[in-house]
């Protein structure tokens, strides 16, 4: 497949988001890339995101290892692209968040998510807003599955903690286990940050300690905010319950009423929406521990004894890659890195990774 990269979707510390157009179809897609030497954590994703097939998941089209000018390679996950930028860029955009009609139709499809995500046996660990799409049809699809993991029936204390802290479960925070209740946890903050335009603990802006010792120790969960429905308030009772085994499923949760609701009408999604969809890496005032390292890597990998030492407020960063030649590049190469026709590859990205 010969794709052309466009513009600059969104920018995390070693992965960037591209629009691209398909040579042969014309769809227009997304592309994430890393230097090839650092993509350890995107071949990853790449891998999960294969395998899955669900509206309520963001499509996998492909994955292409580029060259750079400088010789250096670049891995290329190819995805579906999504028009309208995040739930959480529609959120902010909206100011105060948006009306309880429309985000119970994004929980409803984040749940068919991730009851789907479950069923198949892996955990997301990273819900958020910046990491739920809005795709063409204006449903919600989740993405990012760069901290996304196997079930495991006998978790490991010593395993890594992955995610962001104003979104993360009180088990997790406390480094004993990352299930699917943790996600459920993070529906709820989701629909927190949805309502209100913002994450739960807010109080703690910035600090990603207090946070953290915040969730995992003082025995509260994120204020729900008093404006909303009755079953608005139940529904994130369900989700926000501190023991995870009295947490809902998402099988169960899809039969709440607050998400057994008619879908609202198209025209009345706010903020509606713009083509031009903004980053949506680096949305939040906290950006997961996301796209910091390779595999393996500690900062991504958080351990249970290093998981509060490293979690940090990442600021704005990472590679400063200019497209070459123009607003749009041709790249002919398959995901092997053989070239496409014999031909070389044509320049797509240079500069330097910082
Ligand atoms: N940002 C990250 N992934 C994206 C996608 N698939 N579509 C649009 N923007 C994105």
């Amino acid at each position: 497949m010969e794709w052309t990269r466009g513009r600059t979707l969104g920018r995390g510390s070693s992965a960037t988001v591209y629009a691209a157009t398909c040579h042969n179809s014309g769809e227009i897609i997304a592309v994430k890339s890393a230097e090839l030497s650092r993509s350890g954590f995107l071949q990853r994703e790449a891998k999960i995101l294969s395998s899955l097939n669900s509206p309520y998941v963001v499509g996998y089209r492909g994955c292409h290892i580029t060259k750079m000018r400088s010789d250096s390679a670049v891995y290329n996950l190819l995805m579906e692209y999504a028009p309208s930028g995040t739930v959480a860029d529609v959120a902010a955009k909206n100011g105060s968040g948006l009306g309880e009609t429309m985000f119970a139709k994004y929980t409803r499809q984040i749940i068919r998510g991730l009851e789907y995500l479950h069923s198949k046996g892996i955990v997301h660990c990273d819900i958020k807003g910046s990491n739920v799409l809005i795709g063409e049809s204006g449903d919600a699809m989740i993405a990012d599955f760069g901290c996304a993991k196997r079930v495991d029936p006998e978790p490991d204390s010593a395993e890594p903690i992955r995610g962001t802290p104003a979104f993360m479960a009180p088990e997790a925070a406390r480094g004993e286990k990352q299930g699917k209740e943790s996600d459920i946890w993070a529906v709820g903050c989701t629909v927190i940050e949805m309502a209100t335009g913002s994450p739960p603990w807010t109080a703690e802006a910035g600090d990603p300690f207090s946070v953290i010792y915040r969730v995992g120790y003082s025995g509260e969960s994120p204020e729900i905010p008093c404006f909303l429905t009755e079953q608005a308030k139940d529904f994130l009772r369900r989700c926000l319950e501190r023991k995870p085994e009295e947490r809902w499923t998402a099988s169960q949760l899809l039969n709440h009423p607050f998400v057994c609701k008619p879908d609202p009408e198209p025209g009345l999604i706010p903020g509606s929406i713009s083509n031009s969809p903004t980053s949506v890496m680096d949305q939040l005032f906290w950006r997961s521990v996301e796209e910091e390292e390779d595999l393996g890597h500690p900062s991504r990998w958080v351990s249970h004894d290093e998981r509060i030492g490293r979690l940090r407020c990442v600021g704005y960063g990472g590679p400063t890659w200019d497209l070459e030649g123009g607003d749009w590049v041709t790249v002919r190469e398959r995901c092997d890195g053989t070239m496409i026709g014999g031909s070389h590859c044509e320049f797509v990205i240079s500069g330097n990774v910082m």
